[in-house]
């Protein structure tokens, strides 16, 4: 049977791809264990690499905000990335290093057991809802897949570099908090227990 702890130790020794050689941290993922949302970016940055933790550059303080805008904060969700190791230069993830990666994300997906997953842009979007998949024409809508309800938002990096993309954005994060309040357990129990 396959543990959080196992497959994080063995995340962490991996050398298989050349990501490796030129990586500083291994960034395995971070949030609750028990979300029921996992959040899927790309891959680490220069920040993300130096500290082993996703999302922690300023694409990862976007995305707080934006987590922030539905009640959400890390600890209420999952987050992980395609690869766990640094592409140089941050250049897209080569097909080889995503096939030698996916793997772990598979195993963290099946121990997780989460009923939505939330794509961070064409990356993530293509190798987990479609490998067709339009970010611009696609983002915000629910796709079913093994039972799991997935969406893709836009990159927050890409929102950075085009703050034009970030009123469809919020309503694709209403579209989100809708869908959570509808199919979520706990995400949000614990705002209503706090007046209980
Ligand atoms: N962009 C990503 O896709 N993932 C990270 O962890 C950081 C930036």
């Amino acid at each position: 049977m396959d543990t959080w702890e196992v497959l994080e130790q063995e995340c962490l020794a991996c050398r298989e791809c050349a990501l490796c050689q030129t990586r500083t941290n291994v960034v395995f993922g971070t949030g609750s264990r028990e979300a029921e949302v996992l959040f899927i970016g790309e891959g680490p940055g220069k920040n993300e690499d130096e500290q082993g933790v996703p999302f922690v550059g300023r694409a990862g303080q976007l995305l707080d905000d934006m987590l922030a805008m539905i009640g959400l904060s890390r600890e209420h969700i999952y987050i992980a990335n395609i690869v766990k190791c640094r592409p140089p230069e941050n250049r897209d993830p080569l097909n080889v290093e995503q096939e030698a990666c996916i793997g772990y994300l598979r195993r963290q997906t099946k121990l997780l057991r989460p009923k939505i997953i939330v794509c961070l842009g064409r990356i993530a979007a293509m190798k987990i809802i479609d490998p067709e998949f339009k970010i611009s024409r696609q983002h915000g809508q629910w796709f079913e897949r093994g039972g799991i309800s997935m969406m893709a938002l836009y990159h927050p990096a890409a929102l950075l570099r085009d703050p034009r993309r970030r009123p469809e954005t919020f309503e694709d994060l209403k579209t989100l908090q809708a869908k959570i309040r509808e199919c979520c357990d706990h995400t949000y129990q614990e705002e209503g227990a706090a007046y209980a």
